[in-house]
């Protein structure tokens, strides 16, 4: 593969096989989206999720990774990322984040969105809408001749325009034959940020994590669960997107 400053640049082949596996992980997220309501456990989405990888004839990318124990990663409210789908059943109100990957045929697939358990508050969804119009105000930057600290601006301004907080301890990542690659994509710009040129076969996964209340970070006892450390709600979307001629193509699509 093609590299540019340790980063990996995919050809055409290599895009289209990212694509496939992303386009995967949108479906099985769709249709855990549509099986989300008040009364179920997130245990039974992580039983979707392993019978929609059989369906679909990839493996779970989560599982085992660093000892991750599950396919999925289920944050409830407060929790930002890395929560254990467990017998907690999800009650009317909650906002849910699924975080989930892929590998198919040795490319790997993450996606993630946040969404809502029945009728929610208005902050709750006013967070769920800034998180994923950040998400896509980074994308639209995603393009040859741009710097990567243009995404990770144009994701911090409008999440901190809408008074909310960017949590800045996990950041988005180049994705190919390994899930996490070079470059770090930063959800702000960074005191010590350096310039990178985004070049054509970059392929990214941005994922901005954005909180009510703080951006501070809190992991608990399992090692795993990161929630607010003052317990506001928080919400994460992620897309991988490969950088294109024509601009920013989306692969995590349905
Ligand atoms: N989308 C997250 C990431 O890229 C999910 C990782 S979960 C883990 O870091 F279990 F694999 F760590
Ligand atoms: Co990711």
């Amino acid at each position: 593969m093609r590299k540019f400053r340790g980063i990996f640049l995919k050809n055409d082949y290599e895009i289209g096989l990212l694509r496939e596996a992303n386009r995967i992980v949108a479906q099985i997220l769709l249709e855990l989206g549509e099986r989300i309501k008040p009364g179920i456990k997130t245990i039974f989405l992580e039983r979707l999720a392993i019978e929609l990888c059989q369906k679909f004839d990839v493996k779970p990318a989560f599982k085992g990774y660093h000892g991750y124990p599950y396919a999925l990663c289920c944050s409830v409210n407060e929790q930002i990322v890395h929560s254990f789908p467990s017998e907690r059943i999800l009650t009317e109100g909650d906002i849910v984040s699924i975080d989930m990957g892929v590998i198919y045929k040795g490319f790997y697939g993450d996606s993630a969105r946040t969404y809502p358990v029945g009728t929610i508050t208005p902050e709750a969804s006013r967070l769920i809408e800034v998180t994923e119009e950040s998400l896509y105000k980074g994308i639209a930057e995603a393009v040859v001749g741009n710097d990567l600290n243009d995404i990770s601006r144009a994701i911090q301004t409008h999440v901190e325009d809408n008074g909310y907080f960017v949590i800045k301890r996990f950041v988005g990542h180049g994705i190919g034959t390994k899930l996490h690659e070079k470059p770090e994509v930063p959800n702000f710009v960074p005191k010590t940020a350096q310039r990178l040129p985004l070049k054509k076969g970059m392929v990214l996964a941005i994922e901005p994590m954005v909180a009510v209340g703080t951006d501070q970070v809190e992991i608990l006892a399992d090692k795993w669960t990161a929630v607010t450390k003052d317990r506001s709600l928080s919400a994460h979307f992620e897309h991988t997107i490969a950088i294109t001629k024509q601009g920013p193509l989306i692969l995590s699509k349905p």
